[in-house]
This record gives C-alpha cells, sequence and structure tokens, in this order.
C-alpha cells in the first residue's frame, strides 16, 4: 500500500442563514409557480441572508465550525472561493484568517463560481503537497440574494445563500479522508453563459447575474459525467464500488442524470438542495453536512465529488470518507 503523502479531510463545518423563503413565497411576485420550481429543479425553498449579514459573516461561521470538527483551533492557510465578495477588493481570506485568530497565515481567494470549492480544495491540497503549509481551510461562501435579479424567475428561484468549509491536514494516502484524485478542467468559449457583465461592458445599468439555463444544463451533465469517470478510473473505482456521488447542487434532474450516466445506483447520488436551493460553491459541502446527517455519507464511504460552472469551469475529486462529525450553524 502507498504511505505517499495526501491532504486529509479532518473537519467540516458549515453555515445557512436562519431565514428560509419557501416556493410560493417567491412565485406571488414571479411569474411561477411551486410546482414548476420542484419538478423541474428539486428546489422547495432556499436560505436568504439578513441585511446586516455579510459574505464574510456566513465564511467566518463555516470555517470556525469546520475547525471545531477537525478539534483544532488553528490553520496553516485559508482559502476561500466566492462569487459574491461583499467588496470587489481586497480579497476576503485575510479578514476571515484573521477574525478567527489564525495570525498571519497565507490567505487568499479564489473565483471559480460552481467549481469553487473544488478548485479551493486542489489548490490546498498542491499547498500541502509542496511543504508551503501543513493545514488549509477551505472555505466557500456565497450570498447569490445580492447578485440575483428578484424579477428574473430563471435564477430568482434557483438560488440561495449559504457557507462550507473543510479543514485539509497533511496525511498519508492510506487514511480515511485522503483525497486519492483530481480532474480539474476549463472551457473560456462558455464564458458568457454564465455572467455578470462588468462596468466597462454595461456601464449604466443595474447589473445582475445571467445564465443560459438549458445550454449550461446539457453541458453540466455532460462535463461532470465525463470529470468525475476521471477520477474513478484514477482510483480504480468501477461506478457500482462508488457509495456516495456528490455533485453541485444545481439541478435534482442533473444530478439524476449525471449518476445515470455513469451506471452509479441513483440512491447514492446525493441530493441535498430541496431546502436551501443552489448555493454555486457552497453546495458540495452543504450536501456532505447534509448525507451526513441523514446517514447517507459515512465513514470508509468511497466518495466522488463532482461539480460545473460558470467560466465555464469543472472540477471533481475522490476521497474515502472519513470519521467525522460535521458541526453547522445558522446565523
Ligand atoms: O450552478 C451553476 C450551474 N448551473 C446549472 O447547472 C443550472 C442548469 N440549468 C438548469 O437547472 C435548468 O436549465 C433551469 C432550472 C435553469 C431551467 O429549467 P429547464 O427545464 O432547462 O427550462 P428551460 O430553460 O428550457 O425553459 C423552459 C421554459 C421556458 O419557457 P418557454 O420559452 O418554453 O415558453 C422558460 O421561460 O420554462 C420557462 N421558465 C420558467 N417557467 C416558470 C424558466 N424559469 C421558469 C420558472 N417558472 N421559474
Amino acid at each position: 500500500m502507498s504511505t505517499r503523502t495526501a491532504a486529509v479531510v479532518a473537519g467540516l463545518g458549515t453555515c445557512l442563514p436562519a431565514a428560509e423563503f419557501d416556493n410560493t413565497s417567491l412565485a406571488a411576485g414571479l411569474d411561477t409557480t411551486d410546482e414548476w420550481i420542484r419538478t423541474r429543479t428539486g428546489i422547495a425553498a432556499r436560505r436568504r441572508v439578513a441585511p446586516e449579514v455579510s459574505m464574510r459573516d456566513l465564511a467566518c461561521e463555516a470555517a470556525a465550525n469546520a475547525l471545531s470538527s477537525a478539534r483544532l483551533e488553528t490553520a496553516g492557510g485559508l482559502i476561500l472561493a466566492t462569487t459574491t465578495p461583499d467588496r470587489p477588493c481586497p480579497a476576503a481570506a485575510p479578514e476571515i484568517a484573521q477574525r478567527l485568530g489564525l495570525g498571519q497565515i497565507p490567505a487568499f481567494d479564489i473565483s471559480a463560481v460552481c467549481s469553487g470549492f473544488l478548485c479551493a480544495t486542489a489548490a490546498a491540497t498542491g499547498m500541502i503537497a509542496a511543504g508551503i503549509t501543513d493545514s488549509v481551510l477551505v472555505v466557500a461562501a456565497e450570498t447569490y440574494s445580492r447578485i440575483v435579479d428578484p424579477t428574473d424567475r430563471s435564477t430568482a428561484v434557483i438560488f440561495g445563500d449559504g457557507a462550507g468549509a473543510v479543514l485539509l491536514r497533511r496525511g498519508s494516502a492510506t487514511e480515511q479522508g485522503a483525497l486519492l484524485a483530481f480532474d480539474l478542467g476549463s472551457d473560456g468559449s462558455g464564458k458568457d453563459l454564465i455572467h455578470i457583465p462588468g462596468e466597462a461592458e454595461q456601464p449604466d445599468e443595474q447589473r445582475w447575474f445571467s445564465m443560459a439555463g438549458r445550454k449550461v444544463y446539457l453541458r453540466a451533465v455532460e462535463q461532470m459525467t465525463a470529470s468525475a469517470l476521471q477520477v474513478m478510473k484514477d482510483c480504480a473505482w468501477t461506478p457500482e464500488t462508488v457509495d456516495a456521488l456528490v455533485p453541485h447542487q444545481a439541478n435534482a434532474r442533473i444530478i439524476q442524470a449525471v449518476a445515470d450516466r455513469l451506471g452509479v445506483p441513483p440512491e447514492r447520488a446525493v441530493c441535498a438542495l430541496s431546502r436551501v436551493g443552489n448555493t454555486a460553491s457552497a453546495s458540495i459541502p452543504l450536501a456532505l453536512a447534509e448525507a451526513l446527517a441523514t446517514g447517507q455519507l459515512n465513514s470508509g464511504a468511497r466518495t466522488v465529488l463532482t461539480a460545473f460552472g460558470g467560466g465555464l469551469a469543472w472540477a471533481s475529486a475522490a476521497l474515502t470518507w472519513p470519521q467525522l462529525t460535521a458541526v453547522t450553524s445558522e446565523i
């Protein structure tokens, strides 16, 4: 058995806004229905932050929860994935590290939209492998309620706010929790399929988030299937031996289509968006915590994570799930 160094998942934390908005409460102001949203997306409700709560507040809570899940008080680095920074400059990660009392550690943000959590996990794994640090907090936090057009039924009903984080530490590839394989990719020709115009592109108007839903849907199924397959191959895992498939939580139909194409039994595909919606980069750690709570994910499970989104960018990772208790909170 290999004893090579690996980054190991040692803690999982999440934080959700307390306020929940069900489909009916949104449908009133939009040309949509609870039935359309449920049947086309699997979403019944989503969380939204109160005006005084920032993305950084969500990120801090989730990161503190991940540290406490790992029974640690400190980390050697912090990477924040977000598409919804409270301020365009500077990156928020240094402030989060400072608020958590982590000292002057390496801390920076990455922007990879819905693939942000897995891209940040890959970057953190690289930092640990390179000997830059022994542990990294990987945090994903989003406040999409602040960038979606409240009058656009094709996005307003889909996205929600939330945050999740993992603590990665240096360990060995034979341990439970070791990240065993990654697959990352991008295709900039699809840059306009999910975007917010820049000020120079659209100077005088309110600039909202937009998504070409159908095109993204088709590409998401194709790309998450191919990418997940790649990490399964790298681990010599066949679809029937995968215990938990945890895709980005954009749409229940996409999740089932990916499981179907991969040949992973449908009950092993984690679909945890019903009460939180699409939380972009935060969706995978939130889904992991939900799957732990429901017993769908257990220690020793051969687990495949896969994400796709704006950029276009995609990423997958494979690990055996470790023994840990997720720490969750609301704000
Ligand atoms: O997280 C980053 C990656 N994002 C994704 O992976 C999301 C991918 N896309 C999706 O999940 C789906 O495409 C949506 C949920 C966004 C849309 O579902 P769809 O089944 O692909 O619908 P569609 O875009 O093909 O639209 C079908 C119809 C359209 O009306 P017409 O043109 O046929 O008259 C839409 O205008 O549904 C209409 N529609 C709605 N109707 C009622 C779109 N949104 C709504 C709505 N309520 N909320």
